[in-house]
């Protein structure tokens, strides 16, 4: 693994790996036990739109592991007067140990990838979420004790949370129902990955993907980027709203993942959203120890 564009290149064992890690991450930093493995490393975290958990948890990771992470909105960078990124990548692999990008276009953190000589760590672009998907693969198996043979059931757009959840989770054995509307399917890739898999279903109806999940997630209906689409969408989604009639048809111990930030009375209800506050907290918290192991796995690595 030399870099982190999205899970689809990543196998079972990898992902293991990484979770693993971050489950002794996890407990060494709640145990007061220091883990310094990124002593004198530093980390380009570039920005192209916002973010409340992925600059911090990787700000505060960093500093955890004994690196220095800086931050870098693209805003400020010389890309935004055309600089292109063939050379940007090539001038922060000679001063940064890795780069994390969150990108309009998956397009753009291939290229950073293809052109640095240090690990780049997808933290979000149109294609894909691996970091988030890998922080809930880690909170699931918290709460279930294991991945494989579980169901997981998306609601709503397939962008790209639904997309990186149908990967991860088909990747680590579990069964995968996605509910999203015409015309909101998940990436062609994805759905290529996804059909050699029996265990999968993608459909219009969300009652019929969340039969019997042990794992509910949705992401909002309005992404970065799509807000002149905000009336038509949620017209569009009003009927993939995760509410507790909707979740009455999970199992009854069914936990529900959400990557925030979270849209209440559009993809999520209130009283959904606060009876499962302990997963999605603690899902949002894994951030933090499973990107510790994701960069502890790529920085440490030969070059
Ligand atoms: N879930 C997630 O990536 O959150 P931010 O946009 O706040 O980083
Ligand atoms: N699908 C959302 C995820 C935010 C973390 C977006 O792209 O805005």
């Amino acid at each position: 693994m030399k870099h982190l564009l999205k899970l689809m290149d990543l196998t079972t064992e990898e992902i293991t790996e990484v979770l693993n890690l971050a489950d002794q991450l996890k407990y060494e930093q709640k145990h007061g036990i220091e883990h310094p493995h990124l002593k004198g490393k530093t980390l380009g975290l570039v920005f192209e739109k916002e973010s409340t958990r992925t600059r911090v948890s990787f700000e505060v990771g960093m500093y955890q592991l004994g690196g220095l992470a800086i931050f870098l909105s693209s805003k400020d960078l010389q890309s935004v007067r055309g600089e292109p990124a063939k050379d940007t990548a090539r001038v922060l692999s000679r001063y940064l140990d890795g780069i994390m990008i969150r990108a309009c276009d998956q397009k753009e953190a291939e290229i950073l990838a293809e052109y640095s000589d240090v690990p780049v760590i997808n933290g979000l672009t149109d294609l894909a979420h691996p970091c988030q998907v890998l922080a809930d693969l880690m909170t699931v198996r918290e709460y279930k004790g294991s991945l494989e043979g579980l169901k997981a059931c998306f609601i709503g757009d397939g962008h790209n949370m639904m997309n990186s959840t149908i990967v991860g989770c088909l990747k680590m054995g579990m069964k995968v129902a996605a509910a999203c509307p015409a015309g909101y399917e998940p990436a062609p890739q994805v759905l290529e990955f996804a059909k050699s898999h029996a265990n999968f279903l993608l459909t219009h109806s969300p009652e019929e993907a969340v039969k019997d999940a042990d794992v509910v997630a949705t992401d909002v209906w309005v992404s970065m980027g799509q807000e002149a689409e905000l009336d038509a969408r949620k017209e569009i989604f009003s009927a993939y709203q995760v509410n507790q009639s909707l979740l009455s048809l999970a199992k009854p111990d069914v936990i529900v993942q959400h990557c925030l930030p979270a849209h209440r009375g559009e993809e999520i209800s209130e009283q959904v959203l606060e009876a499962h506050a302990a997963e999605i907290f603690d899902e949002a918290e894994n951030r933090l120890h499973a990107q510790k192991a994701v960069l502890v796995k790529l920085l440490t690595q030969n070059k």
